[in-house]
């Protein structure tokens, strides 16, 4: 029996060199909240490296442009070196794939957002199934938390404090108008 190697990461093809094991971070981030700081987080501890790619999808008017929420996510991890934040056009999985990711990393917050996110993991690993989908199940105490609900709060001069990040509420106060007392 041959001995085992000495890095177990390079004994399975298709998982990427020791020390350069990307995962994709994808999503709207319109913006930023912190289930996804969590969630991003969770990445750099499971890989060597996370780029957020961040969706500049044409049919969506944003909050925030692709350069405020790329400014936004780099500023809420002090700049870390082992992040990048991307501009996402054309389809993920072919985009992480041509950067040489080896997963895409979708946070899970309940059941609800299962299947969606599982037939989007399956239609990707049929496109590149050497990209897998890693799910990580979302804090419970941060579970109900979206963009889009922190949006319509925040609109309505509702308490966002705790649900963002601080740069991120002082830059909603900023666009929305509205103060929380
Ligand atoms: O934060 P969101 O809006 O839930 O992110 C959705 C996102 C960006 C992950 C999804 O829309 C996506 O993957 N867009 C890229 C286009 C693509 O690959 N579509 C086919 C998905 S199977």
């Amino acid at each position: 029996m041959s001995a085992p190697p000495s890095d177990s990461r390079q004994s399975v093809s298709g998982l990427g060199e020791p020390g350069q094991r990307l995962a994709v971070c994808p999503g709207s981030f319109d913006p930023l909240t912190v289930g996804h700081v969590a969630i991003i987080a969770r990445g750099l501890r499971l890989f060597d490296r996370v780029i957020v790619a961040v969706s500049v999808n044409i049919r969506k008017q944003p909050l925030f442009s692709f350069e405020e929420r790329t400014t936004m996510i780099r500023e809420a991890f002090d700049n870390d070196p082992r992040l990048q934040v991307e501009a996402l056009s054309g389809l993920l999985a072919t985009w992480a794939r041509d950067r040489g990711a080896v997963a895409i990393l979708r946070g899970l917050r309940a059941a609800a957002d299962f299947e969606y996110e599982l037939q989007m993991a399956q239609m990707n690993r049929h496109l590149h199934p050497e990209v897998d989908t890693v799910f990580l199940p979302s804090d419970p105490g941060v579970s109900y938390v979206s963009s889009s609900l922190v949006k319509e709060v925040a609109a309505l001069g509702g308490d966002v404090r705790g649900l963002v990040p601080p740069n991120v509420h002082a830059a909603l106060m900023g666009r929305l108008g509205t103060r929380t007392p």
